[in-house]
């Protein structure tokens, strides 16, 4: 399968300019660690899409990073194939090393550009399409979906993560600086989510109804439920390691949006050196969810 084009159209971070731009490339690694700490909540996903999807030829990733989730795919259903679909050549090279180092490298594709257009070279229609925190980087989600419906064979499933929660690391009182600064990161990462939708090109505003939208896509929603991931403290190595990171990139984008207080507090919380640290405090954790939701393409 068609990997090694398209792939420099309309990245994020060159061609356009905004302070929303990402760069995926550089995410590569959290995208990584992240989906390798939330395996559990994936690995349940699966299990609970299995009583729907039964025996899948063709399962395909849409935006898929890389290649995780692709990967856990592949052991999940043994009989599939699977084709990691993104537009970010490198974070697809990931998932490659991953499929062979996993086993399942016969039985794993790769197809590089963008969504929804970059489907279209699907060679054969999917009997599921799973597309996890991508849809809302494109730009018209509604014609995405219809896109994504299209690309169904008769009976397909579309499973669409979307939503959830705001992943929590810290108690609401830390002992350094304001209590409540996590609550004050995700009010500030909500703007700058509505600004990075907005400067996405061709970028329509949405009801994020997902059911109506799978709905409005010609298909019949079949499924909504939420997975939740519980690493209480004390951390282990690789859960903190996630916190670190996950806290280093919030710095970055968004700590221009809290005050001098709540800057302070973030850096103490990411100095290795400092006790207080998320690097050492023994109260950091991981709580998230995650919300799946599920539709099936009619057969007639
Ligand atoms: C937040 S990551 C999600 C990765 C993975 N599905 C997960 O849940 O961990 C979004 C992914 O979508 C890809 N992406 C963003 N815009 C895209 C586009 N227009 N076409 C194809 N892929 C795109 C990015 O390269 C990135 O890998």
């Amino acid at each position: 399968m068609a990997h090694d084009h398209h792939q420099h159209e309309h990245r994020h971070g060159h061609t356009h300019g905004h302070d929303t731009d990402i760069d995926w490339n550089e995410m590569g690694p959290l995208l990584e660690t992240q989906a390798e700490l939330f395996t559990p909540v994936y690995e349940r996903a699966m299990a609970w899409l299995a009583k729907e999807v039964t025996e899948p030829g063709l399962i395909v990733d849409a935006g898929s990073g890389p290649g995780v989730v692709t990967c856990l795919f592949a052991e999940a259903f043994p009989g599939a194939r699977v084709v990691a679909v993104d537009s970010t050549e490198p974070l697809l090279e990931r998932a490659r090393a991953r499929a062979v180092r996993q086993g399942v490298a016969d039985r794993f594709d790769t197809l590089a550009g963008e969504l929804p257009g970059v489907l279209d070279e699907l060679e054969y229609p999917a009997d599921l399409l799973w597309a996890s925190r991508s849809l809302h980087h494109l730009g018209d989600q509604r014609a995405a979906l219809a896109a994504f419906a299209a690309r169904l064979a008769p009976g397909g499933t579309l499973a669409l993560l979307e939503g959830g929660l705001p992943t929590r690391f810290l108690p609401r009182d830390i002992g350094i600086g304001r209590p409540g600064l996590q609550a004050r990161l995700d009010a500030v990462e909500e703007e700058w989510f509505a600004r990075m939708r907005a400067d996405l090109p061709g970028s329509v505003a949405e009801t994020e109804d997902w059911p109506a939208l799978l709905t409005s896509a010609g298909l019949k929603h079949t499924r909504t439920r939420s997975f939740l991931l519980d690493l209480p403290a004390p951390a282990t190595d690789r859960a903190r390691a996630y916190v670190v990171a996950a806290l280093s990139r919030l710095r970055q984008a968004v700590a221009e949006g809290v005050d001098a207080e709540d800057r302070a507090t973030l850096d103490r919380l990411l100095d290795p050196s400092d006790p207080a640290s998320v690097h050492r405090r023994p109260d950091v954790f991981v709580l998230g969810a995650y919300t799946v939701h599920t539709a099936v393409r009619p057969v007639w």
